[in-house]
């Protein structure tokens, strides 16, 4: 079958930030698939690229070596099959909660009145039934980070892209966010790249973990299947042994990496 999809070989350089006339390779050999469908995510040490992947396959970043196919086409230009939500908030504040929801449907050329509708029943959907009206100033940020999931899915994105999108929510919320995402994905059944740093985040939502090496040239160094039942409790699937003998498999290659990332950043500092 098709991936969803496919990074092959890729490989991006930029120009260093702190030092002038020198080139940083961020990630280098990266071979990644996401079948439609499947849940993965990325975990890594800090600053080893990441985010960097996350925008090749948005095809925000174009790679420096390699080639990105979606859906068995090559990407040129922005993924049009795909929805991306950041980590940091991407809502307008002039609009409302509804507003900001429906913006991606008029930007594509949905009637205002359309729009509108779609974007309540995504409100619904996500548990903010009746606070349509509210300006994000006026919304938690747990809310904001309801209105920014209804404004990725109201597109109804085959491939659904997330960069680390509630590390800044407190655990209950987070909780209650990550349950709520893996309800939306097993009635859709979408392809899920899912980008953080908190291994136990990862091992619950996903079908399959993959960990990306400290920098330059990080790379995938394990793809580990979570061979876990669903629907899945991300808060009660931590207890078990399963998950705990996971854990302790990934977290033997992950420490290494996270050590020579931290080490790193020393060295830059
Ligand atoms: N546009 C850019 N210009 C220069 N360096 C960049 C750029 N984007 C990312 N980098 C560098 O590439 C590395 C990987 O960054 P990133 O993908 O943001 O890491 P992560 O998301 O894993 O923390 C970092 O060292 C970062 O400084
Ligand atoms: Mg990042």
């Amino acid at each position: 079958m098709t991936a969803a999809l496919d990074l092959q070989g890729v490989a991006c350089t930029f120009v260093s930030k702190d030092q002038p006339g020198q080139r940083y390779t961020a990630v280098q050999d990266v071979n990644l698939t996401v079948a439609a469908g499947e849940f993965v995510s990325v975990v890594g040490p800090t600053g080893c690229g990441k985010s960097t992947l996350l925008n090749v396959a948005a095809g925000l970043l174009n790679p420096s070596v390699g080639a990105v196919q979606v859906f068995g086409q090559p990407l040129a230009g922005i993924n049009r099959r795909a929805g991306y939500m950041f980590q940091a908030e991407s809502l307008m504040p002039w609009r409302t909660a509804q507003a900001n929801v429906a913006a991606g449907l008029q930007f594509h050329g949905v009637p205002q009145a359309q729009a509108m509708q779609q974007a309540n029943d995504w409100l619904h959907r996500v548990g903010l039934g009746g606070f349509g009206d509210r300006y994000p100033h006026q919304m938690s940020g747990g809310m904001r980070k309801r209105v920014s999931l209804a404004q990725t899915l109201v597109l109804d994105p085959d491939i659904i892209l997330m960069d680390e999108p509630f590390s800044a929510l407190d655990i209950q919320t987070r909780q209650l966010m990550e349950n709520e995402l893996l309800d939306l994905w097993q009635a859709k059944k979408k392809a899920v790249l899912f980008i953080t740093h908190d291994l136990d985040e990862a091992i619950a939502l996903s079908d399959r973990v993959v960990v990306m090496s400290a920098g330059p040239g990080s790379h995938p160094m394990g793809d580990f299947t979570i061979d876990m039942d669903r629907p899945r409790d991300v808060a009660e699937i931590k207890t078990t042994a399963r998950f705990l003998a996971l854990h302790t498999a990934i977290w033997a290659v992950l420490r290494e990496e996270v050590l020579k990332g931290y080490a790193q950043q020393l060295k830059v500092a």
